[in-house]
């Protein structure tokens, strides 16, 4: 976002609303310009008059309030967004986001707007956690919104837990340092990203899964969109923010992920698949509990798809990038993922506990491609990123110019 920005700042009723008084300073202090809408209940929480004084600007609060309508009607005010912020966003807005519902004046911006949309959710832990607000969480992602926070602590109520709306600074920095940029090495490319864990179940209450953090493929999700790519990310189970203009598909086991990345990739010029993908998933899902039995058991584990060689074996295939994380062996063992795969690149690091990797901030990455390698010194995960991505498309600018 560019600091002439013009930040439509919708406030929910939550007692996280004296933050968006707040927000609004730092906002104007980045040089943009707000303009505040406010629910009825959020009105319970803080005046309008605040949100004035600070915005510089009368605050829309009614829909059908034709004085308000005069200054600026709901639809222009919409239309004049360069970014729609939700802040707070409470369990009742973000459900009527989710569906499309249109019943007051900041519901109805939303489903107007057509810029980008950034949701600060604030809320008790327990609606947090109900199935319901992250199902419609996980709606507003696949429709393009981007969910800023919430962060854990203790709130108002007396609980502790996730659902504090996340820092106006922390929401001001993600809206300012994460333009969408209007070129750069991948400029015009789509660029399909798998991240994270997955969780393979065995019956109701378990599952395999693994250390996977998703932060690699998180960072290089960031790098891309930074690189001018149109990013669609696939992500497993992980505690990570999708980065701003990134289309996110949440998904748990390696078959939905499979399943989502064969559905994109098609569509995509560069394929990296950075997720920690089980190679072995039950043989069976139990339907009820799996019952303790004798002082030994067995599981029967059968072969999941291999995401990254069947993207690899599509005709065209995008330019495909695999990662290996090895505890010995390093070199010989990317060097044949890389022949067996039939990838153009495979990204190698040690992992253990002497090493970065997974779970970790910081990673070193050896590069592979056919007749070349690179070594990428150890680092914190967002510079990383930056690096191979750098690399990715200098690699297939040499595949697609020769
Ligand atoms: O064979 P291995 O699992 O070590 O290879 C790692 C690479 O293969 C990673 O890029 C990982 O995302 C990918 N992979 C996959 N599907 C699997 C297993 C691994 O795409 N079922």
């Amino acid at each position: 976002m560019t600091t002439t920005q013009r930040v439509l700042l919708a406030v929910c009723g939550g007692i996280a609303a004296y933050k968006a008084a707040e927000l609004t300073r730092l906002l104007r202090k980045q040089g943009a310009q707000v303009r505040i809408a406010m629910t009825a209940s959020a009105q319970q929480f803080v005046s309008p008059l605040t949100f004035q004084a600070l915005s510089g600007h009368p605050v829309a609060t009614d829909l059908l309030d034709a004085s308000q309508e005069n200054a600026m009607g709901h639809i222009n005010l919409a239309k004049w967004a360069d970014t729609l912020v939700v802040a707070p966003a409470t369990a009742n807005s973000l459900a009527k986001f989710s569906h499309g519902l249109a019943d007051d004046l900041v519901s109805t911006l939303y489903l107007a707007a057509t810029c980008p949309l950034y949701l600060a959710p604030a809320m008790n832990q327990a609606m947090w956690h109900k199935a319901v607000t992250q199902d419609n969480i996980a709606r507003l992602k696949q429709q393009g919104a981007i969910i800023i926070g919430p962060e854990q602590g203790d709130q108002a109520c007396g609980d502790t837990g996730l659902g504090r709306m996340a820092e106006p600074a922390a929401i001001c920095q993600q809206l300012f340092n994460t333009a969408p940029p209007v070129d750069g090495l991948l400029h015009g490319l789509t660029v399909l990203i798998s991240a994270g864990p997955t969780r393979e179940p065995l019956d109701p209450v378990r599952y395999l899964t693994n250390r996977s953090s998703g932060k690699m493929g998180y960072a290089l999700a960031a790098a891309a969109v930074q690189a001018g790519a149109k990013v669609t990310l696939v992500s497993g189970p992980v505690a990570l923010t999708a980065p701003a203009y990134s289309e996110v598909i949440t998904v748990e086991s390696a078959a939905q992920m499979c399943h989502a990345v064969l559905a994109k990739a098609a569509q995509a010029d560069i394929y990296i698949g950075a997720a920690a993908v089980a190679d072995y998933t039950p043989s069976t899902v139990f339907t009820n509990k799996f019952k303790k039995q004798g002082d030994e058991t067995s599981l029967s584990l059968q072969k999941t798809q291999d995401i990254l060689a069947s993207v690899a074996a599509l005709t065209p295939a995008p330019f495909t990038v695999g990662f290996a994380a090895e505890t010995n062996d390093l070199e010989n063992y990317a060097l044949d993922k890389l022949a067996r795969k039939k990838v153009d690149m495979i990204a190698a690091n040690w992992v253990g506990q002497q090493y970065g990797g997974f779970d970790s901030e910081q990673n070193a990455l050896q590069v592979y491609w056919h007749n070349g390698q690179q070594h990428l010194a150890m680092t914190d995960k967002t510079k990383l990123a930056a690096q191979l991505i750098a690399l990715i498309a200098t690699r297939w600018h040499e595949k697609n110019t020769t």
